[in-house]
């Protein structure tokens, strides 16, 4: 995404920020969930295990939809959880294996309708709307992480400079 991205879509870094702790990613992504709305797609880049389902998990919870429904999509590529604003979360990880029909229908992947975060983002990078918000995690030490913010586009941004500040905040 970063390395790819056209010259006429400005990639700008927004902040990092570390966590400490499991609950600690959970609840970063509670904040950026309050602030998502239909439309919106955030891209989640990561190691095995660097906390992406963990972020996705508070994430549904700020979006007010219950965060024990989220389990990881790996093997069966893409959920939708029902709520104000329905979620849906996929992983590009087994993306070979895709039945062609999920990544052939973009438009309804990327619903206007809907929110999409999507784990291993970078392994799709090339079916990704142009305005996406990157996140990049990485494994800091045994319970802290480092979450990168990246906009890829104008709202993005404004969602990540939104999301900066309510994390200063609290
Ligand atoms: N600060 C932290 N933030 C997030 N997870 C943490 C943190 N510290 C420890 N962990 C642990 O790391 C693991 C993260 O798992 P999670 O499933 O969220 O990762 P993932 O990036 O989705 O992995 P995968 O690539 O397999 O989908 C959990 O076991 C969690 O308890
Ligand atoms: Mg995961």
């Amino acid at each position: 995404m970063v390395e790819s991205a056209p010259a006429s879509q400005q990639a700008s870094d927004i902040f990092e920020r570390l966590s400490k702790s499991p609950e600690a990613t959970e609840q970063f992504g509670e904040q950026l969930g309050r602030l998502l709305r239909a439309g919106d797609v955030v891209a989640l880049v990561g190691d095995l295990g660097s906390g992406k389902t963990t972020l996705v998990r508070g994430l549904a919870k700020g979006v007010g939809i219950d965060p024990q429904r989220v389990k990881s999509p790996t093997f069966i590529l893409l959920r939708e959880y029902p709520g104000p604003v329905p979620l849906i979360h996929m992983d590009g990880y087994r993306v070979g294996e895709a039945p062609v029909a999920i990544w052939d229908d973009l438009d309804w992947v990327f619903s206007p309708h809907k929110i999409t975060v999507i784990e291993w983002g970078d392994l799709v990078r090339e079916c990704l709307p142009d305005d996406v918000l990157e996140l990049q995690l990485a494994h800091k030490s045994a319970n802290q992480r480092t979450i990168r913010a990246i906009a890829h586009g104008p709202r993005s941004q404004q969602v990540a400079e939104a999301w900066r500040q309510a994390a200063g905040a609290s």
